[in-house]
């Protein structure tokens, strides 16, 4: 059997790919894509919720979001290891993310307006991430579905942070229900959009499907949050801003309404709301690490030189 044979029935029979097997290009590629896109919204990501650390309300809050943050910089490091295994390297991804090369989540270019979003991120934003990120721990590449297993044990508390944080503020003031109904209106439609276009317009999808790295679709992704979600919005005693979104007995299901999805190519193309302001803390944060960068190189070779290696 070539080798492509032998790699497709070993991928549909549910056998994970290691770093030393063959792969076609087009699968190592294709995952080098995905794992980094992944891993620039991981260290992307840190940057709306940091906005709120040095005015969390208590100590207490600023103490769990401290911690959030800092699960995200490690979810972003596995991911960038994991691209490693596949031969990437990390200094050209950055330097793909700075240059704007390669994307990251569309969700990360808005703003964070007001205490409630760090709870919105938490309910909402990591809320889809679990939904999306589950099932990536049965993808095919063993070390992309073992990082996941981590990352989603912590997104998972990261989203009770989230509605916790919610809950508080809905048993607060008026004014505190108030904002938390507001930032809720501002990220519902950017949270739908976290998973992707709609199958019908998704390039990756039939080819991730075949070769089991994505194991569902957009569309029934985004179904499984909203179905998953509306409950939650309920209890929370907020509304969802989709005037569509009704249980359907028939299908089983919430129908709901589209996002603007002219919104979202402008977003994912560098146009949202805050993409250059993110790309610029970014480019800064990595120029300012360079002497960082130096002194671990030059501390790596004196002691290669040492040992001999
Ligand atoms: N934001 C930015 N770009 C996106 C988004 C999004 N929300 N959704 C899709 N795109 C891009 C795709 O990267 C692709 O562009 P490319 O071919 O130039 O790379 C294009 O839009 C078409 O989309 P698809 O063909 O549907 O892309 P894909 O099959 O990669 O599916 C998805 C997109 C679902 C996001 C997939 O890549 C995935 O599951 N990734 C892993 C999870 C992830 O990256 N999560 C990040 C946010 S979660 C967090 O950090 C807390």
């Amino acid at each position: 059997m070539d080798l492509e044979a032998e790699f497709e029935r070993a991928v549909s029979g549910e056998q994970r790919v290691e770093p030393r097997d063959w792969m076609p290009d087009g699968y190592r590629k294709t995952l080098i894509r995905q794992i980094a896109q992944h891993a620039h919204s991981e260290i992307i990501g840190m940057q709306p919720e940091g906005n709120w650390i040095s005015r969390a309300p208590s100590l207490r809050r600023k103490a769990i979001l401290l911690a959030k943050v800092q699960d995200e910089a490690g979810h972003g490091l596995y991911l960038y290891a994991a691209t490693e295994t596949l031969g990437a390297d990390r200094g050209e991804l950055t330097e793909n993310l700075i240059n704007g090369r390669q994307k990251y989540s569309s969700i990360f270019n808005y703003p964070t307006l007001s205490y409630a979003d760090v709870g919105t991120i938490g309910w909402l934003v990591d809320g889809a991430a679990i939904c999306n990120q589950v099932p990536l721990c049965r993808t095919s590449y063993g070390p992309y579905a073992r990082a996941m297993i981590r990352i989603c044990k912590e997104e998972s508390f990261h989203q009770r942070q989230g509605y916790e944080l919610l809950m508080t503020m809905m048993s607060g003031t008026d004014a505190q229900r108030a904002m938390v109904q507001e930032s809720v209106n501002r990220f519902w439609w950017p949270s739908l959009m976290m998973f992707g276009p709609p199958d019908s317009e998704s390039s990756n999808t039939e080819q991730s499907m075949k070769w089991r790295i994505k194991r569902n679709t957009n569309d029934e992704l985004r179904q499984k949050f909203v179905d998953m979600t509306v409950p939650q919005a309920e209890k929370l005693g907020v509304t969802l801003p989709d005037p569509d979104l009704k249980w359907n007995e028939e299908r089983g299901h919430y129908d709901f309404g589209q996002p603007d999805w002219d919104e979202f190519w402008q977003v994912v193309g560098g146009n949202g709301p805050t993409n250059a302001q993110r790309i610029a803390h970014r480019r800064k944060a990595h120029e300012d690490g360079e002497w960082v960068r130096a002194a671990a190189a030059a501390h790596a070779s004196r002691r290669a030189r040492q040992e001999g290696v």
